[in-house]
């Protein structure tokens, strides 16, 4: 039976938030722990994060721990998921130098996550061929260790076709070698993309509207009840409105059956909460303190994981040195695989020594 493998990553640009926690960490630890699965390779994309921070590999370098920490804090277990830094991987590197053959310059310009980064970074007139080219060596990333699964957000969509498509051409110049990956997306429109505090579309770094998973009780409570909502709904009694309110999105991404039970049992479900604010009578800050006391029961075990890490730094580098040493032999196995594909094993290729040993006999 063909195996299940798992392989994904995240930049080391920042610490993660909770918007990275519903649209993908979740769902990694879920899938860590049914057992499925026969690898599970979680990635630093440190050589990515470069691409477009080539000026600042500080920022890249200090990081790394703030990830592993998410990483491990969220549940990653390292005796069941390989967590590794890209950048130790060189066979990552070579793979991608091969499969560029294989892509057009006119194909990646029309990446749309590439086309839109372009824009944010005002790239547009300098673009780093480096950053250009990241598709491909994300393409390398996924097939270096035959992932069948990648579970990621909606923003890389394009970089799974584009895999795809490399798959696809690489198997048919130089004969079925590489395995096709299929996305999984998070399970909600809510957990695709998380709004910030503030109401904007995303939360980023540099709008400081992130609830971060390494946040503080009393960070997390007073960035919940400084949220954005429903502009018009001045009065306890006006008519709110839930569709785009950022507090009923992270309702939505967060909150379960149970979490009424216990925190608001005066309504059954979200559905309840919802049509009670959508008619007027329900004040926002009685939904904020829900939403805060629903956020305190997810992030306080993330929380107290993360203070156990803390205090054993070096065991974090070690693990992360240990699932580097394992990647490398993954990727060292498909690359050898590739260049058996595209003929240019030579030392390993005792049939092409004797042919050619043949040829110049006199
Ligand atoms: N592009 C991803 C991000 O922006 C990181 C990443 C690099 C990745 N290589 C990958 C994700 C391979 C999934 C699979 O966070």
């Amino acid at each position: 039976m063909k195996k299940k493998i798992i392989l994904t990553g995240d930049r080391p640009t920042g610490k993660l938030h909770v918007g990275h926690y519903v649209g993908s960490l979740r769902r990694r630890v879920e899938l860590q722990n049914s057992g499925e699965f026969d690898k599970i390779y979680i990635m630093i994309a440190d050589a990515q994060a470069l691409t477009d921070n080539a000026d600042n590999p500080q920022k890249v370098r200090e990081n790394i721990i703030e990830v592993a920490l998410d990483y491990l804090s969220c549940g990653l277990d390292p005796e069941k998921s390989n967590l590794f830094i890209q950048s130790q991987v060189p066979q990552l590197t070579e793979l991608s130098f091969y499969y560029m053959n294989l892509v057009t310059v006119s194909r990646l310009q029309r990446n749309p996550t590439v086309k839109a980064e372009i824009q944010l970074r005002n790239f547009e007139a300098s673009i780093p061929v480096g950053f250009f080219t990241y598709p491909i060596s994300q393409a390398s990333d996924i097939t270096a260790f035959k992932a069948t699964v990648v579970p990621v957000g909606e923003d890389q969509m394009p970089m799974l076709e584009q895999t795809k498509e490399i798959v696809h051409k690489f198997n048919s110049v130089y004969g079925e070698t590489l395995v096709e990956p299929e996305i999984l997306l998070p399970e909600n429109s809510a957990c695709l993309r998380l709004p910030g505090i503030d109401g904007k579309a995303k939360m980023s770094k540099s709008l400081n509207n992130c609830i971060y998973l390494s946040d503080t009780a009393e960070d997390v409570k007073k960035k919940v009840m400084s949220m954005f909502t429903d502009p018009n709904h001045l009065r306890v009694e006006d008519p709110g409105k839930v569709e785009g309110n950022p507090v009923f999105i992270y309702l939505d991404a967060f909150s379960r059956k149970e979490h009424f039970q216990e925190f608001l049992p005066e309504y059954e479900n979200l559905e309840e909460l919802k049509a009670h604010y959508a008619r007027g009578g329900l004040g926002d800050v009685k939904v904020k303190k829900f939403l805060n006391n629903v956020l305190q029961a997810e992030l306080e075990p993330i929380r107290a994981r993360r203070n156990e890490w803390e205090k054993d730094i070096p065991a974090v580098f070690e693990i992360l040195k240990k699932g580097s040493q394992v990647a490398r032999e993954a990727a060292e196995q498909t690359l050898e695989e590739v260049k058996a594909a595209m003929k240019i094993n030579y030392f390993e290729d005792d049939a092409l020594i004797a042919a050619q040993a043949k040829k110049y006999a006199k």
